[in-house]
C-alpha cells in the first residue's frame, strides 16, 4: 500500500459529529456499509451515528449493535450516538449510563431531529451526562414554534407560500440551553447552528465560560434560501437553509472559533419521500461524499481557513469535543495513523448516482466542486483510494 502524495495535502482523518445512518430500521435509504464506505470517500474515519433510527436508538442493544456492525464493515468507526429520552419523546430519560458502559461506549447523547424542549428534562439530562462524562448534542429547534414550518421564515418563504421556521426557533433553545448548562456545571454541544443569531449567542456563552460547543453544516455554509425558488425539495431541510447574511455569520464563526467544527448532519432520504412537494418532502440532505470539497469552497478559497484550519475543524476539534484524543496529536514513529490525502488542485462534478450513498438526495448534484479525497486510511490500512474503496 505505498501511496504518492507528491503535491497533495496529508491531514487527520475526519470525524463526523452527526451522521444519519438509518440501520436499523430503514435500510432502502442507508445502511451502516453504504454509510461507512460514502463516509471513507469523504476522508472520514469515524462517524457519530445519529439516535433517531428505528427503533430509537435508546437502549445499549442497538447501541452496541450499531458500533459491533461498523467494525465488522471496517471502513470507519462509526460511534452510536444514544437518544437522550425514551422514544425521543423528550418525556423520560434514557438509560444513558448503560449505553455509555456497553461496547459502543456511546459518548454523545442526542435528540435529534426532535428536541429535549422541557427545561427540566433538559437540566436533568445536562446533570446526568455531566457525572458521567458524556456530551449531550441538542437539535434546538422549539417545536411550539416549527409547527408545520417547512423554509426559513423570510421573504422568500412568504413569496413563495412555504410556511416559515423562525430564527427564534433555533435561538431561544440555544441561549436557554447554554444557561442551563452554566447552572449544572455541565457541557452542552449545539447541532447544526444556522443563524446569525445563533453565533451571537455562543460568543456570549463562551464569554461567559459556558463550556459550549457547536457545529455547522456545509449546507448552511454554502446554500441559502433563494435556493427555494425551484420548489425543488432537496432544499428542504432542518433547519432550513437561511439568508445569505446567516451564511455570512457562519463562515465567520467558523474560521474565528465561535463555531468550533463542521458535521455533516448527512440524511439519506428515499427518492419518493424526496420527489414530492416541497411542503411533503422529508427534511435533510446527503453530506459525507460533498463535506471536504465544499468546505474548499466555502472557507479555504475566500481564504477563511487554511488547510491547518481544515485539520482543526473537520478533525481535531470535533476530537477534542467527542474525547478521542487519539486523533490530532503527534504520532510516534510507526504508529498505525488515521489520515486522509487530498488533491487540493483536483475539480470533480458531483453525480447523485455515483454516489456510494443509497439515497440521491444530493443538493450539491451537478456542482462543479474543488478538492478531491485521493485516500482515506484507518489506523495505517487504506479504505479508500482515488474514489473507490478499498476492501478490508
Ligand atoms: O434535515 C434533517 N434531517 N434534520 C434533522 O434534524 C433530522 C434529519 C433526518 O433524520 O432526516
Ligand atoms: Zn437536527
Ligand atoms: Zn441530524
Amino acid at each position: 500500500q505505498t501511496v504518492d502524495g507528491a503535491g497533495q495535502v496529508l491531514l487527520p482523518g475526519f470525524i463526523d459529529l452527526h451522521t444519519h445512518l438509518r440501520e436499523p430500521g430503514r435500510e432502502d435509504t442507508e445502511t451502516i456499509e453504504s454509510g461507512s464506505a460514502a463516509a471513507a470517500l469523504g476522508g472520514y474515519t469515524a462517524v457519530f451515528a445519529m439516535a433517531n433510527t428505528s427503533p430509537v436508538a435508546d437502549t445499549a442493544v442497538i447501541t452496541d449493535y450499531v458500533w459491533k456492525r461498523g467494525q465488522e464493515v471496517g471502513l470507519v468507526d462509526v460511534h452510536p450516538v444514544g437518544a437522550v429520552t425514551v422514544g425521543l419523546e423528550g418525556k423520560q430519560l434514557a438509560e444513558m449510563g448503560t449505553m455509555a458502559a456497553g461496547v459502543g461506549a456511546v459518548r454523545i447523547f442526542s435528540d435529534d431531529g426532535h428536541c429535549v424542549y422541557d427545561p427540566l428534562i433538559m437540566r436533568r439530562a445536562l446533570e446526568y451526562a455531566n457525572s458521567l462524562g458524556v456530551l449531550i448534542a441538542q437539535h434546538a429547534e422549539e417545536p411550539r414554534l416549527t409547527k408545520g414550518a417547512v423554509a426559513h421564515e423570510g421573504p422568500t418563504a412568504s413569496r413563495l407560500g412555504l410556511a416559515g421556521w423562525p430564527r427564534a426557533a433555533e435561538e431561544s433553545i440555544v441561549a436557554r440551553d447554554a444557561l442551563l448548562a452554566r447552572d449544572a456545571g455541565a457541557r452542552v454541544h449545539i447541532c447544526h447552528a444556522s443563524t446569525a443569531g445563533t453565533v451571537e449567542l455562543l460568543k456570549w456563552a463562551k464569554a461567559q465560560g459556558i463550556s459550549i460547543t457547536a457545529e455547522v453544516t456545509p449546507h448552511h455554509l454554502l446554500l441559502d434560501d433563494s435556493r427555494l425558488e425551484t420548489y425543488d425539495a432537496v432544499n428542504r431541510v432542518n433547519p432550513p437553509l437561511r439568508e445569505a447574511s446567516d451564511v455570512a455569520a457562519l463562515r465567520q464563526a467558523l474560521a474565528e472559533g465561535v463555531v468550533d467544527c463542521v458535521a455533516t448532519d448527512h440524511a439519506p432520504h428515499a427518492d419518493q419521500d424526496k420527489c414530492c412537494e416541497f411542503a411533503a418532502a422529508r427534511p435533510g440532505m446527503l453530506g459525507l461524499e460533498t463535506a471536504l470539497s465544499i468546505i474548499v469552497e466555502t472557507m479555504v478559497k475566500p481564504g477563511l481557513l487554511d488547510w491547518r484550519g481544515v485539520a482543526r475543524v473537520m478533525s481535531e476539534n470535533p476530537a477534542r469535543i467527542v474525547g478521542l484524543d487519539d486523533q490530532g496529536r503527534p504520532l510516534a514513529v510507526g504508529e498505525p495513523a488515521n489520515l486522509v490525502l487530498i488533491d487540493p488542485a483536483a475539480e470533480w462534478t458531483v453525480e447523485a448516482d455515483d454516489l456510494a450513498s443509497i439515497a440521491r438526495n444530493t443538493p450539491f448534484q451537478a456542482m462543479t466542486l474543488p478538492a478531491k479525497v485521493t485516500a482515506t486510511f484507518l489506523r495505517g490500512r487504506l479504505t479508500a483510494r482515488d474514489g473507490k474503496i478499498v476492501a478490508g
